[in-house]
């Protein structure tokens, strides 16, 4: 094939220091969408993603958990519900798969270290500035903000060590230039960000080595030294390729690449990378897209927040085609977007029950009902009533087309559901159901079945790169064959006498609140088999729900503790004796003695207690009523005592 013909796309290499969430999903999700979408435009696809998996982060998470880096990053990569499990769940159709510690990949970043050396590009100086560790980045004090890591807001600490670096102020101007061409980096946003916060201030050299850890590749020619994971994560998307090394030989046929990446890591495709390849003398990437985050109850989602959604979770309950679905339908790919479970509920809903599923099913279930599942081949067309659906259904692909062109898959999915929603209304048009009882009108009939069958197959067919296996069972169901681009392009590709096959209900519908208590008690329940694992007490599940009237019939009254004793004979009990505002002193014992050693100084403090409990008799004495404890552990109980002011005898309510 050509070299115009291929299409070479990445995603960023997750670090794998903690297992993948929503976000990482998204961005994944959405480059197998575009890695799809030009296969089915009969490019010649090469789809790559990984793990970036050197650095001090990790190899201080390897410590941690007592293993070695090696032994820590195979277990989040290889392990059960790792990394490449999760890809496999999400039907992610990558080409290849590269880890950073592989062989090729090692030999490949070393060779590169080398030659921008012996080019002149890099050389050996000192570094002294503020470290962020989790980013992996040196700052000056100048792009710190509010003394922390401008990127993720974290310390920073002044580190200093012997280092090489790399000539990035060499660059500024041609990067520059690059970036100003508009077509290598978007959104267009991103552009301005970089040449005002980045290249405008001016571009100073890059450190490129590290001697204060050794988790990295050595360079070989000075072995203290480890190079910058920035550079050996970068340079993953050539060395896949068989960039100076023996293990492929693509680079010559797919490079250069797309690159698919986070807005946060936008500065290191866009700056560092071109420069890096300039420095090799080789071409920069084709396009660098920085789309936005999925923020959680609007912050940045993460691991040590707890925030995080779990797609494992959410494809096991909902499927994969309508996670995949969700991600791209509803979040402009440019921009930030806050994630919901109930607004994923209500999409799966929406659009994939209602627009989607119901029209499939109705549409067969009628060529079943009124033609025995197949149709007639006499069939009469209504130029006035079957034109506008056949304009749309017939100019979707190349609208589709241009939208996915332009990476904005959730415009390409608002097209199809034009069309979807229109194929819908002409069924109220039509009226089927109508036709049937009408005398020769069978042929009416069959046309308007046909052209739902066929607006079904193109927007079917145009939802295979978000949803391969339903568009593969819809396109099934209406006796559609396998799905080629040109097909999509033309209205008329089923044979009038198109057979259908009837199936279950695609997309069931969800009831919202039941889901949401579900999810809900599901994550209470993650949250505390967590705190448990990390030796915390479990935060109990909130209980069921109780009718307003229930709580109403408990009396609770603020008392005042008139004197509190020891109760003789028992080592838990203390008698409170209590003004409860009814002038006749009111004793309540309580198993509380181990918890206040001195009892008499509680005399005087105002309580909370349920007086129209049965009385009952303990260590021989009676008790009338219960005091309102807080439980934290079961080594500490706390009387819930309340403001000094309120009035013996007051009702809480
Ligand atoms: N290892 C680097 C990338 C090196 S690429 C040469 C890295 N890894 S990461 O594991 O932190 O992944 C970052 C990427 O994951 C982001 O750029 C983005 O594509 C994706 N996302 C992580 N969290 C996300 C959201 N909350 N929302 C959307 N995408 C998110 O950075």
């Amino acid at each position: 094939m050509s070299k115009e013909n291929t299409f070479y796309i990445t995603t960023p290499i997750y670090y794998p220091s903690d297992k993948l969430h929503i976000g990482h999903t998204y961005c994944t999700v959405a480059t197998d969408s575009f890695a799809r979408y030009k296969r089915l435009r009969g490019y010649d696809v090469m789809f790559l993603t990984g793990t970036d998996e050197h650095g001090q982060k990790i190899e201080e998470k390897a410590k941690e958990a007592g293993v070695t880096p090696q032994e820590f990053v195979d277990r989040i990569v290889e392990g059960e519900g790792g990394i490449l499990d999760l890809w496999k769940l999400m039907n992610i159709s990558n080409d290849r798969f590269i880890r950073t510690t592989d062989d090729y990949h090692v030999t490949s970043i070393q060779r590169i270290f080398r030659k921008m050396y012996d080019n002149g590009d890099i050389y050996k100086g000192k570094y002294s500035g503020m470290y962020c560790t989790p980013c992996e980045s040196f700052w000056t004090e100048s792009q710190l903000v509010d003394g922390k890591c401008p990127d993720c807001g974290r310390e920073v600490k002044y580190a200093e060590e012997e280092a090489y670096f790399f000539r990035l102020s060499n660059y500024a101007q041609r990067i520059k230039d690059l970036l100003l061409t508009g077509e290598f980096l978007q959104p267009m946003s991103r552009v301005n960000e970089m040449i005002k916060n980045f290249i405008d201030p001016g571009l100073e050299d890059l450190c490129v080595s590290r001697t204060s850890f050794s988790w990295g590749i050595p360079v070989d020619f000075d072995p203290g030294h480890v190079v910058y994971v920035w550079v050996d994560a970068l340079s993953n998307y050539i060395t896949a390729l068989g960039y100076l090394n023996d293990k492929y030989d693509d680079y010559e046929h797919y490079w250069p690449a797309v690159h698919i990446v986070g807005k946060e890591i936008v500065r290191f495709h866009s700056i560092i990378w071109p420069a890096m390849l300039m420095s090799l003398g080789e071409p920069v990437p084709a396009k660098v897209y920085g789309h936005g985050w999925l923020l959680i109850d609007g912050g940045k989602m993460s691991k040590s927040k707890g925030n995080v959604a779990d797609p494992y979770l959410l494809a096991e309950r909902y499927g994969v085609d309508a996670l995949r679905f969700f991600l791209m339908r509803t979040f402009p790919f440019g921009s930030d977007g806050n994630f919901s479970n109930e607004l994923l509920i209500n999409c799966i809903n929406a659009d994939l029950a209602n627009d989607l599923g119901n029209l499939v099913s109705r549409t067969t279930a009628m060529v079943n009902k009124y033609f025995g599942g197949k149709l007639p081949a006499e069939q009469e067309a209504d130029e006035e009533k079957d034109s506008d659906l056949i304009a749309m259904a017939s100019a979707l692909a190349e609208k589709v087309g241009a939208e996915m062109d332009k990476f904005q898959p959730q415009n390409a999915i608002g097209e199809i559901f034009k069309v979807l929603n229109r194929a819908n209304k002409y069924i109220d048009e039509n009226a089927p159901w109508l036709l049937i009882k009408e005398e020769g009108k069978k042929p009416r009939l069959a046309r308007v079945l046909y052209n739902l069958l066929e607006s079904i197959r193109i927007c079917a067919g145009l939802l295979t790169p978000f949803m391969p296996e339903t568009s593969a069972e819809i396109a099934k169901r209406v006796g559609a064959p396998e799905t080629a681009w040109d097909d999509l392009c033309s209205f008329g590709v089923l044979p009038a006498d198109v057979a259908v096959t009837l199936g279950d209900a695609l997309f069931p519908r969800i009831d919202l609140n039941k889901e949401l208590a579900a999810l809900e008690e599901i994550s209470a329940a993650q949250k505390a088999a967590k705190a448990a694992a990390a030796g915390a007490k479990p935060v109990d599940p909130v209980l069921p729900n109780v009718k307003i009237d229930d709580f109403a019939k408990c009396d609770m009254r603020v008392c005042e503790i008139l004197s509190c004793e020891k109760v003789q004979n028992s080592d838990k009990l203390l008698k409170f004796v209590l003004n409860d505002g009814s002038g006749t002193p009111r004793q309540i014992l309580s198993g509380m003695q181990a918890f206040y050693a001195e009892p008499e100084k509680l005399v005087g403090k105002k309580v909370i207690a349920i007086l129209n409990l049965p009385a009952r008799k303990m260590a021989g004495q009676e008790s009338n009523g219960m005091l309102l404890c807080a439980e934290g552990d079961p080594e500490h109980v706390w009387l819930t005592l309340v403001d000094d002011a309120i009035p013996a005898g007051s009702r809480i309510n």
